[in-house]
């Protein structure tokens, strides 16, 4: 945790594990610190354990450290908005799905299945004190050229991975306000449609 970025931890209803309730996005990340490699493996160790229907494991990685050319390649396919912060990110993870199976059966949870592989990532990242932002802000077309995917793979998501920084070294106001805000979340009684 950095001296100017305020506890992020979640305030909940009840309490919930440590590493779930601290975990939270950041877009400082410390454009010196390299990625440490035994975190990211565990984390993608993790993604690996995750569930998925019928044990498909529909997900597959790119796995890009900050200096490669690979993350250069990812880089260039982010939205402005998130290039401006998550190029200083210690490694960027494509996260992608195959949309169907070796006999071309459609696997319809591919997406849940990824979403929960990158849940796990997050989770595992942050409790060895890495810190993870997920973005849906890209070009999947131009990654799916840039690493020449199978039409059958489509990638869904980037995710930054690294050492977070104080929040005032983003230099852009907006941003630096938007670190430091309180995190939210819709109250139980609107998302439990039915607890009887
Ligand atoms: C699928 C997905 C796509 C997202 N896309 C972006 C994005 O393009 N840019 C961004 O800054 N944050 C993005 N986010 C981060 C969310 O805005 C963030 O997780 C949310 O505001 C909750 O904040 P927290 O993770 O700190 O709890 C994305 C998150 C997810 C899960």
């Amino acid at each position: 945790m950095s001296i100017d970025t305020p506890t992020r931890a979640a305030q909940t209803s009840t309490p919930i594990l440590p590493a779930l309730a601290e975990r939270w996005s950041p877009r400082s990340f410390a454009a010196d610190a390299p990625i440490d490699e035994q975190k990211l493996a565990a984390a993608i160790e993790a993604a690996r354990w995750s569930a998925s229907a019928a044990n498909s494991q529909p997900w597959r990685f790119i796995v890009a450290r900050r200096g490669s050319t690979a993350f250069t390649q990812i880089a260039a396919t982010l939205a402005p908005g998130n290039l401006a912060w998550a190029a200083s990110a210690g490694a960027l993870v494509v996260g992608a799905y195959e949309i169907a199976g070796p006999d071309g059966t459609p696997r319809p949870w591919a997406q849940y299945d990824l979403g929960q592989a990158m849940a796990h990532f997050a989770v595992q990242a942050h409790a060895s004190g890495l810190h993870v932002h997920t973005m849906g802000g890209f070009d999947a077309d131009a990654v799916s050229a840039a690493f020449d995917l199978p039409s059958g793979v489509r990638p869904l998501t980037v995710t930054a991975v690294g050492t977070v920084a104080p929040a005032h070294l983003l230099g852009d106001e907006r941003l630096i306000a938007r670190e430091t805000a309180p995190r939210v979340r819709r109250p139980l009684e609107e998302i439990v449609l039915i607890d009887d």
